[in-house]
């Protein structure tokens, strides 16, 4: 239920301008997200490198229907993309960029689509100058087909652009057997927004269960499965299967959260296995950080208390 509530909140722009407005203690936000700007970002994926761990950076925004706005994100990454290749943070894939259509113009009426898929398409050839690669987060239900659709276009030019694959969906089974092929890059996570019960899973156990379904395929597949999870059980059904496909490390990776059990994060580092560690930065923190809570109450009270703190 609460769950429920703070996915609905996380939409709601009423709260959210509430929320943003609040004092919120700064030590709260950046524990989940380490800045607003691109100093910030380029200095948390230093930090993850030194521990040698990967980075996958997001310029928080969702949503937006303003095309000023879409074209400001698009400079963002822009930005970031240069700053990693100067500090040396972007070759071979080290420092990545994760993009939401949705922040790149999806929803601007009329040509939406085709102007979000312009600015993935700029900020791909950024990526490709810089040595490193891009993911498109997925987002809500409704937008599935044309982040896939969005996809397949930019993989004609740039073939390593990455996918990702929410377990909860009832149809991800599918996406993954047609992504899973030689040169495609698959991020499978549980999915983080509040669906129907006509296209997702409802209960923990059958997402769960979906999630394995998936993970059977992407790694018995000849693509690079991202293992995004905090979820200790599905990490090690992960390298249980990695080891039964005879997978070299090198040819899979884990995904965990910025602030999120760094220590598990850094202990899957040090034993040999591929660790990449998704940023989000900027100022646009609450729908991100409303996700997080509804997550988990430990996280919810974290925040609480940073708020009756101030
Ligand atoms: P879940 O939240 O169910 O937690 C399972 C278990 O993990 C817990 O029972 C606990 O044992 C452990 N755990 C979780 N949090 C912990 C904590 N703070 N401390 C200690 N233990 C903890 N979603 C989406 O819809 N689209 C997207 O594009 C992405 N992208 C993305 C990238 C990356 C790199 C990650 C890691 C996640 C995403 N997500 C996402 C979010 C994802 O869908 C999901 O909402 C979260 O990862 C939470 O799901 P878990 O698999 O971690 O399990």
């Amino acid at each position: 239920m609460l769950r429920n509530a703070l996915l609905q909140l996380s939409k709601s722009d009423g709260v959210r301008r509430t929320i943003e407005k609040a004092p919120v203690s700064s030590q709260v936000v950046h524990r989940f997200v380490p800045g607003d700007s691109t100093e910030d970002a380029v200095r948390a994926t230093a930090e993850l490198r030194a521990t040698n761990r990967f980075a996958t950076i997001d310029y928080l925004g969702e949503d937006t229907t303003d095309l000023t706005q879409a074209i400001r994100t698009r400079d963002h990454y822009l930005e970031l993309l240069k700053a990693l290749a100067d500090a040396d943070l972007s070759q071979h894939g080290m420092g990545e960029v994760s993009l939401k259509l949705s922040a790149l113009g999806q929803y601007l009426p009329g040509d939406g689509d085709k102007i979000a898929l312009e600015h993935a398409r700029e900020i791909c050839v950024a990526a490709q100058e810089a040595g490193t690669t891009v993911t498109l987060d997925m987002e809500d239900h409704t937008t599935t087909d044309a982040t896939l659709e969005a996809l397949r276009e930019l993989r004609k030019d740039f073939p390593w652009v990455g996918a990702v694959i929410q377990s909860y969906l009832r149809r991800s089974v599918a996406d993954c057997e047609d992504l899973a092929h030689e040169g495609s890059r698959v991020r499978l996570c549980k999915g983080a927004y509040k669906e129907p019960e006509s296209v997702a899973f409802q209960s923990g156990g059958e997402v769960d269960q979906s999630y394995v379904r998936c993970l059977k395929v992407l790694m018995a597949g000849a693509c690079y499965p991202m293992v995004a999870s905090h979820d200790p059980r599905l990490i090690e059904i992960a390298g249980a299967l990695a080891a039964h496909h005879e997978r070299e490390a090198t040819s899979f990776e884990y995904q965990m959260l910025y602030g999120i059990r760094p220590e598990e994060q850094k202990r899957i580092a040090d034993r040999g296995d591929q660790m990449r560690v998704y940023i989000p930065y900027g100022e646009e923190w609450y729908g991100y950080l409303m996700r997080r809570m509804a997550e988990r109450p430990a996280n919810t009270m974290f925040f609480l208390r940073g708020l009756a703190s101030k």
